[in-house]
């Protein structure tokens, strides 16, 4: 038997007693032992509610028990997540976590701890709720040099950008949704800012290029300033509007990281994700293009994910086998210097002027929005694209990268 303690009676927390109650003979037998749910951990009470018998207000009565195997962090946050986490693997205990914030602050020191003592630190529900994409980046995309990770990684926000640009959804009801159906963080500012994206491109960068990039250290912008008005842009244009968050190697050893609000193309296997779906795009030198998609976000596929780590980690006991990060920054280059083309919305502006400063554009003019227009730029350095917008002084309304 391996027992197991749950940290957090939330909506992960209470998705993953309820996959363990469900699958548990086939769950069983892929971890070749009986997975007992021995304790929940919550401030609240219960009452009705079968896991009332095994719940317990004091993190003490876990850390001090010797049977628990394997603790499972869904409470999120950073303390006393990290606290928590941090004395079970002392003591011997594996943790499973699906807590991004978590990883992407404290991973590096929490998964030294566990390869010190043999056991495993996992976190597959961190990044892309249901989809295993820490599992194919540390076990099977394992012959590749990976030089792109580009991802639709919070479902929060491409189910809002999906909503507002299908049915023309008002940005606040839409959030209050995306909360309503468990898809939001605690504090939604997480999501819609791109600080939870920013995460967890983080986590994936460090994976896949084998070094720790520091998540403060990637740009970020969120879908707060996003419009009806660009979406209608967009649409005209046969595009779509998508929060990605990217990592890319240039050259040999020179790398760059962002999260920001893209138009995507029809030929880009991004521009169908949509609703509440993430998706994971992965460039490797031998393999070339894939993609891994599926349900980014929500109470069951997120349990999904972590238990299947706990499988994983009654499997492996005294094994650690996550291997592909060490603590060695990885350093990212001035964004200054990467090229893109922009998509930009100008007012009280001509097109003589526009093209006088950045030559040759794509001018779309939509009929709805008299006194402006929009246009796309070749590809430049965005340091050069700062540059000469500085000359159109003030008339910029908006401007919104684009995904080649
Ligand atoms: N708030 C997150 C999202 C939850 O919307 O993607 C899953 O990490």
């Amino acid at each position: 038997m391996v027992n197991i303690a749950v940290l957090g009676y939330g909506t992960v927390g209470s998705g993953v007693v309820e996959v363990i109650n469900t699958n548990h003979k086939s769950i069983n037998k892929r971890a070749g032992a009986e997975i007992n749910i021995k304790y929940v951990l919550d401030l609240r009470d219960f009452p009705g509610d079968p896991v009332q018998d095994i719940l317990v207000h004091d993190y003490e009565i876990i850390a001090n028990d010797p049977e628990v195997d394997i603790v499972v962090e869904v409470m999120g946050g950073i303390e006393p997540a990290y606290t928590f986490v941090k004395r079970a693997l002392e003591s011997g205990k594996s943790v499973c976590t699906s807590n991004k914030a978590l990883v992407a602050k404290h991973g590096p020191e929490l998964m030294e701890i566990a390869r010190e003592k043999d056991i495993n630190f996992l976190f597959e529900a961190s990044c892309g709720g249901g989809i295993p994409i820490i599992r194919a980046l540390n076990s099977s995309l394992t012959a590749d040099e990976i030089d792109e990770i580009t991802g639709i990684l919070n479902g929060t926000t491409n189910y809002m950008l999906y909503k507002m640009s299908t049915e023309g959804s008002d940005f606040d009801a839409v959030l209050k949704e995306a909360q309503e159906k468990g898809y939001a963080e605690a504090d939604p500012t997480a999501d819609v800012e791109g600080y939870d994206a920013c995460r967890k491109i983080a986590i994936l960068s460090s994976l896949a290029y084998g070094k720790f990039l520091n998540y403060e250290n990637i740009y970020t912008e969120g879908i707060t300033k996003i419009t009806p008005a660009d979406m209608a842009y967009a649409a005209d244009l046969g595009m779509s509007v998508k929060l990605l968050a990217t990592s890319r190697k240039i050259g040999n050893d020179s790398f760059y990281a962002m999260v920001a609000p893209f138009l995507v193309g029809k030929e880009s296997p991004l521009y169908s994700v949509n609703d509440v779906f993430n998706a994971v795009f992965v460039h490797g030198n031998v393999l070339g293009d894939a993609m891994f998609y599926g349900s980014g976000a929500g109470k069951l596929p997120t349990a999904s994910a972590v238990v299947a780590d706990i499988v994983d980690e009654a499997k492996h006991l005294h094994r650690n086998i996550m291997t592909n990060w060490t603590s060695r920054p990885l350093e990212l280059m001035d964004l200054a210097d990467v090229e893109g083309r922009f998509f930009v919305r100008v007012k009280e502006a001509t097109v003589a002027q526009v093209e006088e400063i950045f030559g040759n554009v794509q001018i779309v003019n939509l009929k709805q929005f008299p006194g402006e227009f929009a246009f796309i730029t070749s590809e430049m350095k965005q340091g050069e694209y700062e540059e000469k917008v500085k000359k159109l002084n003030g008339r910029v309304i908006t401007m919104i990268r684009v995904k080649d």
